[in-house]
């Protein structure tokens, strides 16, 4: 589905062109100015490459061991950079921290996810805001994106939801960046996450993420993977 017709155009145009054309040049001329400044972008060691994607694991036990709230900051400043479908950024997150938020959060817990989580230094609710469009004034100012969205339910509820679960997918690759472990989750009862933590507000639970430093003997074994020819083809 074309998320955003009016910006692709049906000649390929986009619309309001000249606020576009401003846009566009002031793009070009940052772009020269980095090209001055930055350096070219190379392949991450191998080292970074386990860390982040080879050796990395879904996590079931914690190490008794707190996250600093400057490294949640950190963290979500890095996902917030994640790009997102017309900048929607509909993803909000709620690190539960203390014991009073766990508790909170312990009756939507399904049973095999219930001790790891109350044990987890902190776990993320990855939320997802379905009024994200109300932003995009702010988020994506060059077009006026938020009259794609304005009464198409379906739009806004795909949109709401591919997106903050590409952010959710952020935050896991963020983490590990960052030396944090996770453990996501989505065996849980959304509408008591709802009732409990967003009540009141446009944000509902899209899915929940342990983190902190993972004991490595709770984990299961590596499961097996796709190879590429399983999974993806070149045309
Ligand atoms: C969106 C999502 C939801 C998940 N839900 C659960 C869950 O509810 N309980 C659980 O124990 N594991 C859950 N997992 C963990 C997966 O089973 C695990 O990431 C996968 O088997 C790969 O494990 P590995 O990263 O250690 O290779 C979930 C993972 C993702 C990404």
């Amino acid at each position: 589905m074309n998320e955003n017709p009016g910006y692709y155009g049906e000649n390929g145009a986009p619309p309001h062109t000249g606020a576009l054309l401003s846009h566009s040049t002031r793009y070009a001329a940052l772009l020269f100015s980095f090209s001055f400044t930055r350096t070219t972008l190379m392949t991450l060691s191998d080292q970074a490459l386990d860390q982040i994607f080879r050796e990395a694991r879904t996590h079931n036990g914690w190490q008794n061991k707190p996250i600093d709230d400057a490294v949640l900051r950190q963290l979500t400043e890095l996902v917030l950079l994640g790009p997102t479908s017309a900048n929607s950024s509909p993803g909000r997150f709620v690190f539960v921290k203390t014991p009073e938020g766990k508790e909170k959060l312990r009756p939507a817990l399904s049973a095999g996810n219930l001790e790891k989580t109350m044990a987890a230094p902190v776990t993320v609710i990855v939320g997802m805001d379905m009024a994200f469009y109300e932003h995009l004034p702010k988020l994506f100012p060059h077009a006026d994106a938020r009259i794609w969205f304005v009464g198409n339910d379906r739009l806004i509820a795909d949109t709401a939801f591919r997106n903050s679960t590409l952010q959710g997918g952020y935050l896991i690759l963020a983490a590990r960046a960052l030396g944090l472990d996770t453990g996501p989750m989505s065996g849980f009862d959304a509408a008591k996450v709802d009732a409990a933590f967003f009540a009141g507000t446009s944000v509902k639970a899209n899915f929940l993420i342990n983190l902190g430093y993972g004991d490595p003997s709770k984990l299961f074994p590596r499961s097996p993977r796709f190879s590429f020819d399983e999974a993806a083809r070149i045309v």
